[in-house]
């Protein structure tokens, strides 16, 4: 039932998860709110439905992923033709996220929700980490969906750009996911904002580089500091840049915004310079134009710019969220274990003109 809510406190087993009705929730919520001066804590509020698993017969989880040595050519050089073919791995077993916890920031909708999802039809238990107190109608109904798959989408509310914070929820998911790690972290909080750069009120300017850049760092550290913790560590950290963190939108004065995202891109190589030793894989993806919350205000006030952003690429269109699906299961998943320091461009091909 999406009018209720399953309260989640650091350290409880999964499986003492309770249902209370939504006014406590709320309230719970407000003691506690992003970015407040008090909200330093290692409980928070989780949101999750309650409805019982419906496991489809038809649509089952992915399976473990496979081990190194039973991958590929060398695993089938390796077996003794007269034994019969063991060689059992298919590609898409590699792409497995099956008992992964993942976190996703920016997770309430648009980009972040997209990947959240893929990556529960990829078998993860995945947090998404937003803003607003309680997860938007769109979260509630696909985490709803995902109780198909008998897997965990939960909504967190906290802030990016509150170090403390996003420290304890990274230490709250390990916890309450019940498998002691943390697997994936993408960090896909972004905002939006346009002046013109003579005019460019400095507080919008900076507050844009709190979310977009010192967020997204806080986000990857906070994870990796979790992901270091553990004795097996192999962690897959995505930072979502932009393609205007490469280039410049034509006629679009976005000067924080693209600046924003440049840092990204080099905050991407140099983590994955430090933490590559440790095993965290740290790699961005810098998305073309796809129409999401953030998207939508220029093009319902701008008609316009969707013929001119759908021709700014050989494809001939805007993006779909969906179309973030496979290369984040990708990078977050074995599939790419030497992609480290890479970015993806998912652009349709914007740059190449
Ligand atoms: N949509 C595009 O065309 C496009 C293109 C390139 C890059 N991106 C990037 O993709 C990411 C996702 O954007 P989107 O298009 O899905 O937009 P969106 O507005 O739907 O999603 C961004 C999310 O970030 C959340 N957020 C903002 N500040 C936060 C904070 N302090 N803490 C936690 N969450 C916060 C917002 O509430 C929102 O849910 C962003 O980083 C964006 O810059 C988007």
């Amino acid at each position: 039932m999406a009018s209720l809510f399953n309260i989640a406190r650091s350290g409880a087993a999964r499986s003492s998860l309770r249902a209370v009705a939504a006014p406590r929730v709320a309230a719970a919520a407000r003691m506690a709110a992003p970015g407040s001066a008090t909200a330093m804590r290692n409980t928070f509020v989780t949101w999750a439905p309650s409805s019982e698993p419906k496991l489809s017969e038809i649509q089952k989880n992915p399976g473990m992923p496979p081990s190194t040595e039973n991958i590929g050519v060398d695993a089938i050089l390796r077996e003794n033709p007269a034994d019969g073919d063991t060689h059992t791995t298919t590609i898409f077993s590699e792409f497995s996220l099956e008992g992964k916890t993942a976190c996703v920031t920016g997770g309430n909708g648009g980009l972040g929700l997209e990947m959240a999802l893929a990556f529960v039809e990829a078998g993860a238990h995945v947090y998404a980490v937003d803003v607003p107190e309680q997860p938007s109608e769109e979260f509630k109904i696909v985490a709803e969906h995902c109780r198909i798959m008998n897997r965990d989408l939960k909504y967190i509310s906290a802030s990016v750009t509150n170090d403390e914070e996003i420290n304890a929820v990274m230490e709250f998911i390990v916890k309450d996911s019940g498998t002691d790690s943390m697997d994936v972290c993408v960090a896909a909080a972004g905002i939006l904002g346009t002046y013109d750069a003579l005019d460019y009120p400095v507080e919008d300017f900076k507050k844009i580089f709190d979310v977009n850049t010192t967020g997204v760092f806080l986000t990857a550290r906070a994870a990796a500091r979790m992901m270091h913790k553990q004795k097996d560590v192999h962690g897959s950290i995505i930072l979502i840049a932009s393609m205007s963190g490469s280039i410049v939108n034509r006629d679009h004065h976005w000067v924080a915004y693209n600046a924003s995202k440049s840092a990204v891109l080099q905050m991407g190589r140099n983590l994955a310079a430090e933490w590559g030793p440790k095993n965290i894989r740290v790699n961005t993806i810098s998305p073309g134009h796809i129409r999401t919350r953030m998207t939508s205000v220029y093009l319902d006030a701008n008609p316009h710019l969707l013929t001119k952003w759908s021709t700014s690429n050989p494809l001939g269109r805007l993006g779909r969220s969906a179309e973030m699906r496979g290369v984040a299961v990708w990078l977050a998943s074995s599939a790419s274990s030497f992609c480290n320091g890479s970015d993806i461009v998912v652009s349709g091909g914007h740059q190449i003109w």
